[in-house]
């Protein structure tokens, strides 16, 4: 091996990383890209010894002195935990780097692999741990990526929330100690989406330094910001390993997920310019996603009540508006009469639809939509065939079901996952179904296997299952639901072509959720749906023009039983559809940018196409607010001339609205467009092309 050198220096995508690989190694700096090595950048001595309270090592442990939160912890059958591990070999290219770090008695290695995007400036991290010695190492926790921050970086933007209210936002001063986030749901979570943002104080829309991680992992999560007793920060994200989850035999492995890093001196416009672009070009299982279809889903039109006459005529309602896939919701398969009955019995129940599902698909299909169906196939019901027969195919929870009594499937034997691939091939052959609606509805804390945590061996178990079954199956795509978004991630979003953001249609609430979402995921994966007029778990009265102007902006559905609506409703419906459809490849294309409103009483966000040629906006009144709004719209080109209109049939408080006024890019940018305030739950969408000529 030939001897490290100085200093490494990875660049792409507008981001630089520079790590000095001598002893125990350290990141030097990571963020907006440098032009090249200055002396300036590093130390003369190398960091042999980590100062605790100072620089962190690039695997920060006890074993270096190092006083802060460790990247690895774990500890030998016959003792022994804190290694001093330090690099021993580097190997990579411009982009990216590979460092091994190993003890003195080299027991114990860890390999890091990092990667920067060229054309995203993400950094992809994960760690392998490797047990070189003679007995059982139990690992507790090997962080993916580990990265310091300066000291700068105090403000905190992480996720909250819960069922009905995901992708909540939280911002805190970042103070002295550490703001630890914990998952231990088993699922991605409702109330921990595995990410956080650190940048300085204020940073907003458009302005700001920022960094943001991401796990892109569907069980439990462990991100970590701490604030060392000098001042430098330390990131950290991994998976959360329950106790003896992880014990490597001599010569095992075990590698972390991927973790996602991104820098940005463009507050959170661009982050979400990276985060988007990485989503678009590196995660999603195609490349460019094929179109997205307007969808119907039965859930709130019908429940578990199926007859083939009521969903056929549902089926022509939803055709009649330009709806384009109809997605056939829980209810439709044996003993399925509510929602504690029928899990893991996937076959058509033979009184709601005699003959099977081919007949209803054919219906949908002669009116020029595709059909898609609901499955949940890693929970089962007691007193389903399934159970009933394989008692033992369970992993143990502890006491009873929960609400919708349904138990977990230990989808890591062989013989469960063949079972349901079986099951679902089958479904997938007997009617031509497009997509999978893949729902899970239960946590798993607390689930064991023989007596041992379970979640880690289980979401590898999911991971597997769905990739054979798109293997089998290259045209079926999947949407990811998990009671609303509690899996929305970028390892599951690898596997899938759209997420369930919220089992809430709420407008209102949605537009702080989508606001969430949207930080780490692109419109055109973001399930959102039209409900009806009073919401079915909010009991909030909203107005149609609203409810579509808010699901405009995402991969657009309806969620409504429309063989009730009155001939009005439907035109208006149509007309928000057909507007959609007519911008739907700027809405899923373009870059999506957040409007820079400091007052909560207005939101609004926008999609510009990628050349700048034209873009879409909402400005969405949330509270009451007397007076003129002063609305700044980002991401256009600045010496471009633009025509804004408001497009019909969203309602229109401008007196120009309809025919259309010229405006710079510059001048919407920074002075902005004034708009009367409305009452609160209406919103406006604004068109723009660029044209030429002069300014009005
Ligand atoms: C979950 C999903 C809903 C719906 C129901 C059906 O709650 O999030 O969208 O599919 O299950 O039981």
């Amino acid at each position: 091996m030939t001897a490290p050198p100085p200093l490494l220096h990875r660049r792409g995508g507008g981001v630089s990383l520079v790590i000095d690989p001598r002893g125990a190694g350290r990141v030097v700096y990571w963020g907006p890209a440098l032009p090249d090595i200055t002396d300036g950048l590093w130390d003369a001595e190398p960091p042999a010894t980590p100062d605790p309270g100072g620089a962190a090592p690039l695997v920060p442990l006890a074993g270096w002195g190092y006083g802060g939160l460790p990247a690895l912890s774990g500890r030998w059958a016959s003792g022994g935990w804190a290694p001093r591990l330090a690099v021993t070999a580097v190997s990579g290219g411009a982009q990216d780097v590979s460092l091994t770090l190993a003890g003195p008695d080299g027991a114990l290695s860890v390999l890091l692999d990092w990667y920067i995007d060229a054309e995203t400036g993400v950094l992809t991290g994960t760690a392998t741990v490797t047990n070189h010695g003679t007995e059982p190492y139990r690992l507790d926790w090997c962080a993916a990526l580990c990265l310091p921050l300066p000291g700068w970086a105090d403000e905190a933007l992480t996720f909250d929330g819960g069922y009905i209210r995901e992708f909540q936002e939280h911002r805190q001063p970042i103070g002295p100690g550490a703001l630890v986030r914990d998952n231990r749901r088993g699922r991605t979570s409702h109330d921990s989406f595995p990410a956080l943002v650190a940048g300085e104080a204020g940073f907003g829309a458009v302005h700001g330094s920022l960094f943001a991680v991401h796990l892109g992992w569907s069980g439990n999560h462990r991100l970590t910001l701490e604030t060392l007793a000098a001042g430098t920060r330390v990131l950290m994200a991994g998976e959360l390993l329950l106790p003896g989850e992880v014990v490597l035999a001599p010569g095992g492995t075990y590698r972390t997920p991927p973790a996602y890093a991104i820098a940005t001196d463009g507050g959170l416009n661009g982050l979400m310019a990276r985060t988007h672009a990485h989503v678009r070009r590196r995660i999603l299982p195609r490349a460019p996603l094929p179109e997205r279809p307007v969808h119907l889903n039965t859930w709130e039109a019908v429940y578990h009540s199926h007859d083939p006459q009521g969903l056929g005529d549902l089926a022509r309602a939803a055709a009649v508006v330009g709806v384009e896939r109809f997605v056939l919701d829980d209810g439709w398969f044996h003993g399925r009469v509510n929602e504690r009955h029928g899990l893991g019995d996937w076959w058509p129940d033979e009184a709601k639809h005699p003959g099977g599902l081919a007949p209803l698909a054919e219906v949908v299909r002669a009116l020029g939509m595709r059909f898609a169906l609901w499955v949940e196939p890693e929970t089962v019901n007691p007193g389903s065939a399934l159970h009933t027969d394989h008692p033992d195919w369970l992993l143990r929870l502890p006491g009873d079901p929960d609400g919708r009594r349904q138990y977990v499937l230990d989808l890591g034997r062989d013989d469960v996952a063949d079972h349901l691939f079986a099951r679902i091939d089958a479904l997938l052959r007997a009617a031509p179904v497009d997509m999978l609606k893949w729902d899970m509805n239960r946590d798993l804390a607390g689930t064991a296997w023989q007596g041992e945590p379970a979640v880690r061996r289980q979401v590898a178990g999911v991971y597997r299952l769905i990739d054979r079954l798109r293997a089998a199956h290259p045209h079926l795509e999947i949407e990811s639901c998990a009671s609303g978004g509690g899996r929305a991630d970028w390892g599951i979003l690898a596997r899938c072509e759209r997420i369930w953001v919220s089992d809430s249609m709420d407008a209102h609430d949605r537009l702080s959720m989508q606001r969430g979402f949207t930080l780490f995921f692109p419109p055109e994966v973001m399930g959102a749906h039209v409900g009806r007029g009073q919401s079915a778990v909010t009991g909030r009265r909203l107005d149609l023009d609203f409810r579509c102007a808010v699901a405009l902006f995402g991969h657009m559905g309806v969620e409504w039983d429309l063989r009730g609506i009155d001939a009005q409703e439907r035109e208006r419906l149509a007309a928000w559809i057909a507007l959609h459809k007519r911008h739907r490849a700027l809405l899923h294309g373009g870059r999506w940018v957040r409007l820079p409103l400091d007052d909560r009483a207005v939101t609004g966000h926008g999609v510009v196409a990628m050349d700048g040629g034209s873009a879409l906006y909402l400005v969405a009144q949330r509270v009451t607010r007397p007076g003129i709004v002063t609305v700044r719209l980002p991401g256009l080109s600045s010496d471009g001339v633009y025509r804004v209109t408001v497009p019909d049939p969203s309602p229109c408080p401008l007196a120009w609205g309809r025919r259309g006024l010229r405006f710079t890019g510059a001048h919407l940018s920074s002075a902005g467009l004034r708009l009367p305030a409305g009452t609160p739950d209406e919103a406006v969408v604004l068109h723009l092309e660029r044209c030429g000529g002069e300014t009005s």
